[in-house]
């Protein structure tokens, strides 16, 4: 799979996602197929009700994530932050309302369809501290030593060349900034059928970085404080769900992948000079 194949099909399969959303069906690409999915295992219950109470319904319909990292993150008043691969908006809006109108949350997206609808949730919203820039995780629209927070939903397993986009990611922080991402990752080996899987790395799984080679992406690019915690352990029975469309046995997948892929949440920080 070239990095070009890849950014082509995710780029059909979340225009699609995103255009679902205006019929009222959720969607659902992490975790399967991006046919209907209200009970997805990666991208269902990810937020509380007081949460999507202040949202629009759509931004919620939208989600696709593998985590909350607004919750997890810190965030103050006055903070940048950076959504990378924003989706429909949910948590660049969540994190507009954690950093306050002397903040500012950017979301970053490639696919037009996802940023119509951002753009769109963010007018109901009716929130003015929010921007949502069109590009690529690998290459961030935005000056050096900008951002103060980087946040992403179950993005990076996604991209081709992960080492780049955390490099992106460093060189966009100030001093001090914070890596605060949810993302899929493994735990030991995945068989090299599901690595080959386009349809597995549309739904978050094949792209996957293992623990260590999270770890060693965000080192090798500068981070310190290193921490990789595990949300969501997806078991024998989630993994079933993975394999729509992947042409892979059932009870293979299951039981190569169950119970080593996992929702995490990765934080790391830029060095204070
Ligand atoms: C799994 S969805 C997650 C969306 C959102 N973070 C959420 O939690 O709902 C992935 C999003 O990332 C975007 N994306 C994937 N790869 C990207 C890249 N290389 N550059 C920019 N956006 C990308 C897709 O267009 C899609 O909107």
């Amino acid at each position: 799979m070239s990095i070009e194949d890849i950014k082509a099909t995710v780029r059909e399969r979340y225009g699609r996602a995103a255009l679902q959303v205006n019929t009222g069906a959720k969607s659902g690409c992490c975790g399967g197929s991006c046919g209907t999915a209200a009970d997805d295992p990666i991208t269902s219950n990810l937020y509380t009700s007081a949460e999507t109470a202040v949202l629009p319904a759509e931004a919620v319909l939208a989600s696709l994530g593998c985590g909350n990292p607004t919750a997890l993150a810190e965030l103050n008043e006055g903070e940048v932050v950076l959504d990378l691969g924003s989706g429909g908006g949910i948590d660049v809006l969540l994190s507009a309302r954690r950093v306050g109108p002397t903040g500012k949350a950017y979301g970053l997206d490639m696919t037009d369809e996802m940023l119509a609808l951002a753009r769109e949730n963010q007018r109901k919203a009716g929130v003015e501290n929010v921007e949502f820039l069109k590009g690529e995780i690998e290459a961030i629209p935005l000056p050096d030593r900008s951002v103060d927070v980087i946040i992403s939903n179950c993005v990076v397993n996604l991209s081709g060349d992960k080492r780049k986009v955390i490099a992106e990611a460093f060189r966009v922080l100030k001093p001090g900034g914070r890596f605060a991402v949810s993302d899929v990752v493994v735990r030991g080996d995945v068989p090299s059928q599901v690595r080959e899987s386009m349809e597995l790395w549309v739904g978050c799984v094949a792209g996957a970085l293992t623990e260590q080679e999270f770890h060693a992406f965000l080192w090798e690019a500068g981070f310190e404080r290193i921490d990789i915690e595990p949300t969501r352990i997806y078991e024998f029975e989630d993994a079933k769900a993975f394999r729509a469309g992947s042409g892979l046995d059932t009870e293979v997948l299951a039981r190569e992948v169950g119970g080593r892929v996992m929702g995490a949440f990765i934080r790391a920080r830029k060095p204070v000079e």
